[in-house]
């Protein structure tokens, strides 16, 4: 029983010194000292010494006992120790090292530009309409007083995708749009993206941007075509800015007029940017046909308004000093990264 005990305990010496993990540990502690382990066997065996042996067994069984859990307490710390430490290692966040820099990005200047001149209307009470960018030629020029025959169809400008469809030239169809939906008082912008078949320069694009403006009310009059468009003018240019509104030719309106600011850059001195003129045309406006309201099905005696167009594009590039209106289109970041 002697040799069995201190076989045990060297055996058992030798193996915990090998293992690598606590389940393994936990492994060779049942082998060991379990229920069904080697050394409590051989304490079942006791019994069946002389009596006169059993306490010097006894005692020898204990010792190994006792030496196996030392062992396996010492070596069970020491496997907490390493795993603690791996833990701590892995864990650890140097925060001395430099970060990941993480680039803003910003709005780009279209739409900076269109956000302020949605706030101006909005403040006077306009709402929000849209209209669909592939139109018919019903709402883009019939609907609008412009006949089969008028210059502006011209397929040079438009593109057309059948006879009846195209891409919109403007965004004026959406004044009929919203008659046929809406009964007055109106009162929207509608900004929107248009097409027209121009060849590329640094003032033309085949695809920009207007927002169109539409008043249908009783009694409205050119009063108020002019108050709206010269308090739009002044908050989005300044204060001192003046207008200026020029007789003009639209099919939709009548009287139609063009409508020009003091300019943006020289204040109405005169310098490179308005041609030395001291003014920059900023968009289009008038009071409402009568047939364009008969298209939209609202009485005409009843009802009157005006509507207006301007570039957006051009808006911008005035607004930011910008010459070339490709440069809003071909997302250059370093371009678009100064607004
Ligand atoms: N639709 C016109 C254009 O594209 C602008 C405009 C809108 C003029 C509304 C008058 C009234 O040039």
């Amino acid at each position: 029983m002697r040799q069995k005990l201190e076989n045990i305990r060297d055996e058992a010496i030798e193996n915990i010194s090998k293992v690598k993990d606590l389940d393994q540990l936990e492994r060779l502690r049942l082998k060991y000292l379990g229920k069904k382990g080697e050394l409590t066997q051989v304490l079942r065996g006791m019994g069946k010494l002389p009596a006169e042996d059993r306490p010097v067994m006894g005692q020898l069984a204990n010792e190994v006992r006792y030496l196996i859990e030392e062992q396996m307490d010492e070596h069970k710390k020491n496997l907490e120790d390493k795993l603690l430490n791996y833990r701590l290692k892995l864990e650890t966040i140097d925060v001395t090292v430099p970060g990941t820099n993480i680039e803003r990005g910003n709005l780009h200047p279209l739409t900076s530009v269109l956000n302020e001149i949605i706030d101006i209307f909005i403040g006077m009470g306009f709402e929000i309409a849209e209209g669909p960018e592939v139109e018919l030629d019903y709402y883009n020029f019939e609907a609008l007083n412009i006949p089969k025959s008028h210059p502006s169809r011209d397929v040079q400008d438009t593109f057309y995708i059948t006879d009846e469809i195209l891409l919109r030239t403007h965004t004026s169809p959406v004044q009929v749009r919203t008659m046929e939906v809406q009964k007055p008082p109106i009162k929207i912008i509608v900004p929107g993206r248009v097409y027209r078949s121009d060849d590329v320069d640094a003032t033309h694009s085949p695809i920009f941007h207007q927002v169109e403006g539409l008043v249908v009310d009783e009694h409205i009059t050119m009063a108020d075509l002019k108050g709206v468009l010269d308090v739009f003018v002044k908050e989005l240019f300044g204060e001192r800015t003046q207008t200026k509104f020029r007789p003009h030719y639209f099919p939709f309106t009548e009287p139609s007029m063009e409508v020009d600011a003091t300019c943006v850059t020289c204040g109405g001195e005169g310098c490179r940017i308005c041609s030395h003129t001291g003014w920059i045309e900023i968009l289009g406006a008038g009071m409402i046909h009568p047939n364009v309201l008969k298209y939209g099905g609202i009485d005409s005696e009843k009802y009157s308004g005006f509507a207006f167009g301007l570039g957006l594009d051009r808006i911008a590039n005035l607004k930011y000093g910008i010459d070339d209106i490709r440069l809003l289109y071909e997302n250059d970041i370093r371009f678009l990264k100064q607004f």
